[in-house]
């Protein structure tokens, strides 16, 4: 068993008997048995989905190859790297795209993983140097859209109840403007936040959404947003 994997489990909060685990997300009661094996099989199945495998039987003895072997690297940084992957790829790779985009459709609320234009959608992840995708962002073509009208800042003491508040939609204009690329969904792993992995993966969508051109930020938009989503647009467009 990897280190990371016991990190991730310890790193949970108790609160009124209950624990939020930090990384999956899920709300469980540890001192019930029953909510302990759910607990314990949700999570490893979060975690199986957002590991990045490098199939290594062909490398056995070997030092492990940094990636897959047919992958499409857009970006490097000290801390990780971003992978573009398009629907024409290896299965592998088609196959990590879609578990995590449904771990993170899971905690936006989101009810299938159903994309509008699947053909068209590019996706993008950030693998850290501990081999998780903790990053995913989708992209898709668009011809228009509808700017999100301001709203007042949501209430900092967040509790339970406040949780279908914070995953509304937000209203929007009816004013339609153009735009070339839409963001239809972009998640970071909860304890990789703030750590610019979301502005890294949009500017890399920029940069690589159309061959050749550089997008303005007047050029994307994004797609229902969450608060999150909200707060980092609005930072993210104004800088
Ligand atoms: N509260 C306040 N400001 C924020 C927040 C936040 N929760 N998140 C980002 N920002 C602002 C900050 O100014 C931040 O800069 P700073 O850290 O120097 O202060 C700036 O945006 C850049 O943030 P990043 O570090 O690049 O963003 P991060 O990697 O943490 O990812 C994201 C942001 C994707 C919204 C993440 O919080 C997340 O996955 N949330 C849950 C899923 C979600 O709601 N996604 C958006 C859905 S909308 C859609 O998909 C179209
Ligand atoms: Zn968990």
């Amino acid at each position: 068993k990897q280190d990371s994997d016991q990190l991730i489990i310890d790193a949970g909060q108790k609160q009124f008997g209950a624990t939020t685990c930090s990384s999956c997300g899920m709300i469980y009661s540890a001192d019930n048995p029953d909510d302990h094996f759910q607990h314990t099989q949700f999570h490893q199945r979060f975690l199986d989905s957002i590991k990045y495998k490098i199939l290594n039987h062909l490398h056995f003895g070997k030092q492990l190859p940094q990636g897959w072997k047919k992958e499409r690297v857009v970006d490097e940084f000290w801390d990780g790297k971003i992978l573009l992957v398009l629907p024409d790829d290896p299965k592998y790779a088609v196959r990590k795209a879609e578990d995590v985009r449904r771990v993170a459709d899971s905690e936006l609320g989101f009810q299938q993983v159903t994309l509008s234009r699947p053909m068209q959608a590019k996706t993008y992840m950030f693998i850290n140097t501990q081999r998780l995708v903790v990053g995913c962002l989708v992209a898709e073509p668009i011809r228009q859209a509808y700017r999100v009208l301001e709203q007042p800042a949501p209430n900092k003491d967040m509790t339970k109840d406040d949780f279908m508040e914070r995953h509304r939609a937000w209203c929007c204009s009816t004013v339609p403007e153009p735009a070339v690329c839409g963001i239809s969904r972009v998640w970071v792993f909860s304890q990789s936040r703030r750590q610019s992995i979301a502005t890294r993966m949009l500017d890399t969508a920029r940069r690589t959404f159309i061959y050749g051109s550089y997008l303005t930020k007047e050029e994307i938009a994004f797609s229902d947003p969450t608060p999150d989503g909200k707060l980092f647009a609005t930072k993210y467009c104004n800088t």
